[in-house]
């Protein structure tokens, strides 16, 4: 059940992304227009998932070309890359989580080549730098896994959004910049901790458990939350508070100011994969049975 709700929410956000820009009507578009905003205003804001993107094809969403919102451009990864969205609504200067699923995630990367997944975030013409939530490359990514969180500054001036920044992690929490869980995306110039792929597999010591769904309670720390806070200020000329109370933290802090008790990296700061491509392997031949049977059973 769960999982074919899964199927159709994928479905949904895939064809929302087609059509974005014909859906004016739709409840949260976050191709609309901007207009000034004020603290506790409601926010679209869309996330796009790429999988295996080389994040200098993403060079195109710029300001000038309409960012996420140029619909050439959309059809463009749809087509190749097999991108999809995902649309929040946000309330102005709130901290808020937004949760991508692992079973979102996972799907996104069915037979990935490479094996990296990259988000952006959007709004109008405004586009975030790509980084990459999820890796089995660590050609591309320096470490492998999935991302636990990270942190998405929205900078408003005047009421405008001007910015969409994400904050730097630095990957302290999981053993720093060179432990094997650290994710590296270097456009987007941030660092950020990963659950490890054996974490995230149905496969234990070489044996599939065929009983075992990625929408299993136990694959939610395989879940990417993004925290978001906003910096500048509103159309009154109100300052924000959520942005400078999350600069102020450190990583350790800022994670436990958005997560209950995720003190799961204390084992993992000396962390060793045998071998990233066997774990990677293991989490795609899972993914392609369970996957298989979602979209060809539906
Ligand atoms: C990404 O594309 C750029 C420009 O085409 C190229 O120089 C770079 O090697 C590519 N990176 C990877 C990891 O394929
Ligand atoms: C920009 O997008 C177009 C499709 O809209 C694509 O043909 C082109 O290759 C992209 N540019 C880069 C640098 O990837
Ligand atoms: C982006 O969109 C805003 C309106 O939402 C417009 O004022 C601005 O000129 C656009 N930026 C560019 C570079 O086209
Ligand atoms: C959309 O992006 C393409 C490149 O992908 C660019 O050539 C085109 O001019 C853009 N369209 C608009 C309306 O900015
Ligand atoms: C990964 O799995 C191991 C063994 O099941 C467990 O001890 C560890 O806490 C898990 N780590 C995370 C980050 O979930
Ligand atoms: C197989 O997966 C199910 C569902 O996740 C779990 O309840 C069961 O304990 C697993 N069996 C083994 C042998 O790991």
């Amino acid at each position: 059940m769960a999982r074919l709700f899964v199927a159709k929410l994928l479905l949904q956000l895939a064809s929302g992304l087609a059509a974005l820009s014909l859906c004016s009507g739709i409840a949260f578009n976050p191709c609309a227009p901007l207009t000034p905003v004020s603290r506790g205003d409601s926010f679209p804001l869309g996330l796009v998932l790429i999988p295996s993107v080389n994040a200098s094809v993403l060079a195109n969403l710029t300001e000038s070309y309409g960012g996420m919102c140029n619909t050439t451009f959309q059809d463009y990864l749809i087509k190749n890359y097999k991108a999809r969205i995902a649309i929040y609504n946000l309330r102005v200067d709130r901290l808020q989580v937004l949760r991508m699923p692992y079973a979102d995630i996972i799907f996104s990367m069915v037979n990935a080549t490479p094996p990296t997944l990259a988000l952006a975030a959007f709004r109008a013409n405004v586009t975030s730098q790509p980084i990459y939530i999820a890796s089995g490359d660590t050609a591309q990514t320096f470490g492998a896994g999935f991302m636990v969180s990270t942190s998405l500054l929205l900078r408003i001036e005047e009421g405008t959004l001007r910015y969409l920044q994400w904050y730097d992690l630095t990957c302290n929490e999981c053993g720093g910049a060179t432990s094997q869980l650290c994710i590296h995306s270097s456009q987007g110039g941030i660092k950020a901790c990963a659950t490890p792929l054996d974490n995230c597999t149905c496969t234990t010591n070489g044996v599939a458990n065929s009983s075992c769904s990625f929408d299993d309670e136990r694959f939610d720390v395989c879940s990417t939350a993004i925290n978001a806070a906003w910096l500048g200020t509103d159309r009154s000329l109100a300052v924000f508070r959520t942005g400078p109370q999350v600069q102020r933290l450190n990583a350790y802090s800022i994670t436990s100011l958005f997560n209950a008790a995720r003190s799961k990296f204390e084992s993992l700061k000396n962390y060793v994969y045998t071998s990233v491509s066997e774990s990677w392997s293991a989490v795609n031949s899972d993914t392609q049975s369970q996957y298989v049977d979602f979209w060809g059973g539906g």
